[in-house]
């Protein structure tokens, strides 16, 4: 099984950008300990940051017959682009959101997610630890996919 990791802009200048509200850790850091958490838990897990819209957009597309699942955060794009919605929306893999920050507390133009409606669920405000929260999650829908199949194969055997 394959975790496709997607961090949208300036979230590769965690560490930096505004650590009130981000805190201090590095995206590295974040990713070194999520790599660990896969390699326990024996699933692949593959990192991507992009700045720019078109480029996540390609990134979600080609986890389409590649990846098992996505943890996405869109950062800004999350709040603006019917994009990422769509693309989301067309490959149709459980899909987690992830925000560092709680956005449902912050700015008005923050609050609203064009994307959570195609998300399978968002993990927000628990900072970096939201992105250990999300690989969790995502372990647990795989589980969940693996039993509805066995009783699939099982009833289509009885039949
Ligand atoms: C963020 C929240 C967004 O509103 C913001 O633009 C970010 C980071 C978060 O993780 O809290 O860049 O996605």
């Amino acid at each position: 099984m394959k975790i496709a990791v997607i961090q949208g802009p300036n979230l590769n200048m965690l560490g930096v950008r505004e650590q009130h509200i981000y805190g201090p850790m590095k995206l590295e850091q974040i990713h070194q300990q999520m790599k660990e958490f896969a390699e326990q838990n024996g699933v692949e897990v593959e990192f991507f940051q992009s700045n720019l819209e078109g480029e996540i957009v390609d990134r979600i597309q080609e986890c389409y017959g590649d990846a098992n699942g996505i943890i996405l955060n869109a950062a800004a794009y999350t709040h603006t682009s019917v994009a990422i919605r769509d693309a989301i929306s067309a490959v149709s893999l459980p899909t987690i959101e992830v925000h560092i920050s709680n956005i449902a507390r912050r700015e008005e133009f923050r609050q609203k997610s064009m994307i959570a409606p195609v998300c399978t669920s968002s993990i927000v405000g628990f900072g970096p630890f939201g992105y250990h929260l999300a690989m969790v999650g995502m372990l647990q829908i795989f589980n969940e996919i693996r039993v509805a199949q066995q009783a699939a194969q099982q009833a289509a055997q009885q039949a």
